[in-house]
């Protein structure tokens, strides 16, 4: 077992090569050691099972089955719950091996630590770079789902809507989406407040969208027919496959929890249960809402992607009234996404900030709240003016692009740390590893191949800019680089073992 209190090993300055400052790994015992440890003051270990559960469902459960369903629905029909199946089975794949790794090293730099740890700086440094795609860049992406559905709860109750050139961004018929900076700027309130303080009130925020979602589903069902499964794949596997690759975002969130182990009061049992508990309760009511949908409203209806769950209540039950219900549970379960992502991003941050990697600011923590304020600011006002000024679709492509980018190395990760790391403590094991790592390394690969070339154009230019940023700033600032190479070493040829932590060599 890892001792949290344990000294972390010492640094020793040394001169490794380009290749082996590339390579260097973070031992595990370090990236421990650390745990909570910022600039000034630590994270408060405060966060229940009962609590990761809910930040991982609540980083989850939104803008996906809320807005992105109606626009994956014109591209596989109704076989869009064999779509969100699909991108169900990727994110089990990889929830597996997130929850051994949450377990066997719990600290705030979720996936972007583990690859630290196993497979060197530079692939850490991509992994970090692709987490705030999945993160800082989802947070806008939601932002504006969320703008959606205040408009359609304040058409149903005051009958007056936000102009679109007040709620929308150029480029989708405004100038500036207020409402999305709007909610952006209220997590951060919540969040400066503490993560305690923000737990609870994302518990209850999750309990009210689990609510709307069965509301949907009982009142949905009453609609369903038959007939409109009949042509169950009119545009093929390429479409199921294609819708299964957007969907994916709606699994997006579910390794939120993964970002709190340094505040959570038992990471090592708590982490692993909560990713897994998350996952299964999300992907049941994805595919339980979905079939729902498309039994209520022939897919070819599904033109108009805003707020389609509030149009099929409001279709199905002939009252207004209920749509405006729905637009109420989906305005408070797409503000708890922002809430937990921008949580994650925070975190996330943090623990590369820690690293040298991204500058000081990102680690300070308040000693009188226990949360990095100064990150947290900072963090908020990027993904809000995001979110006021890009239109929705190209972001959360892009972010699913880069979340499966992150995923995909997870799912190695696993399998380099039980080769590297064999004896350590593992509260929870992936089966029949190397297999299913490997299973999910697949699913995530063959997602990203299903996205389109936009999407990859978008994602080839953010990685470049990630790169210049690293060779600019983060490789000459790393901790291991300024404070020493002995925890930095790269991978031995002859043991396949992290033996330069034993020697304290490069080799
Ligand atoms: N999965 C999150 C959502 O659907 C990002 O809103």
């Amino acid at each position: 077992m890892l001792d949290q209190g344990a000294a972390p090993p010492k640094l020793d300055p040394q001169r490794p090569s380009q290749f082996g400052r590339l390579m260097r790994r973070k031992p595990v015992e370090l990236l421990v050691a650390e745990g909570g440890k910022g600039e000034g003051g630590t994270l408060k270990r405060s966060l229940s099972m009962w609590q990761l559960t809910m930040i991982s469902i609540g980083a989850t459960l939104g803008t996906g089955i809320f807005v992105v369903l109606g626009e994956a629905v014109p591209a596989a029909g109704p076989a869009v719950t064999l779509s969100f199946v699909i991108a169900g089975l990727t994110a089990l794949f990889s929830a597996l091996s997130y929850a051994e790794l949450a377990g066997t090293i719990p600290v705030s730099g979720s996936s972007y630590s583990y690859a630290y740890a196993t497979m060197g700086e530079l692939v850490a440094w991509v992994c970090g770079w692709c987490l705030v795609l999945e993160y800082g860049v989802s947070v806008a992406a939601v932002a504006v789902g969320w703008g959606e559905y205040l408009n359609e709860l304040l058409a149903g109750t005051i009958g007056w809507t936000i102009p679109a050139m007040l709620s929308a961004p150029p480029g989708d018929g405004g100038i500036f989406n207020l409402p999305a900076l709007i909610v952006v700027l209220l997590a951060m309130v919540f969040l400066l407040g503490g993560a305690k303080e923000s737990a609870r009130a994302n518990t209850i925020m999750v309990v009210v969208k689990i609510g709307a979602l069965l509301l949907f589903c009982a009142i949905g069902i009453q609609g369903f027919k038959s007939g409109n499964y009949a042509d169950f794949m009119p545009l093929g596997m390429a479409g199921v496959s294609a819708a299964g690759a957007t969907l994916f975002f709606s699994y997006i969130g579910f390794d939120a929890a993964s970002t709190a182990g340094e505040e959570a009061k038992d990471p090592q049992r708590d982490l692993p249960r909560a990713i897994m508990l998350s996952l299964v309760i999300v992907t049941t009511l994805y595919v339980l809402v979905a079939a729902v949908a498309v039994g209520a409203r022939p897919w070819e209806g599904f033109t108009d992607s805003e707020a389609a769950l509030a149009g099929i209540m409001k279709d199905v039950t002939g009252q207004a009234f209920w749509g405006t219900v729905l637009a109420a549970g989906a305005v408070i379960a797409i503000a708890s996404v922002v809430l937990t992502v921008l949580y994650g991003q925070t975190r996330v941050l943090f623990a590369m900030s820690r690293d040298g990697l991204v500058p000081k600011a990102f680690s300070k923590v308040s000693p009188r709240t226990g949360t990095p304020r100064v990150n947290t600011v900072i963090v908020s006002l990027f993904c809000g003016v995001l979110a006021a000024a890009i239109p929705l679709g190209e972001l959360a492509n892009a972010t699913s692009i880069g979340t499966l980018f992150a995923f995909a190395l997870v799912n190695v990760a696993v399998i380099v740390l039980r080769r590297t790391r064999p004896e350590m403590r593992r509260t929870f094991r992936v089966p029949l590893a190397p297999l299913f790592p490997l299973v999910g390394f697949g699913f995530c690969v063959w997602m990203m191949l299903s996205l389109d070339a936009i999407t990859w154009a978008v994602f080839g230019v953010w990685m470049a800019v990630g790169l210049v940023i690293y060779f600019g700033y983060g490789q000459r600032r790393s901790r291991l680089q300024t404070q020493g190479a002995e925890a930095a070493v790269a991978p031995s040829k002859e043991s396949g073992q992290e033996s330069g932590q034993e020697s304290g060599q490069e080799k």
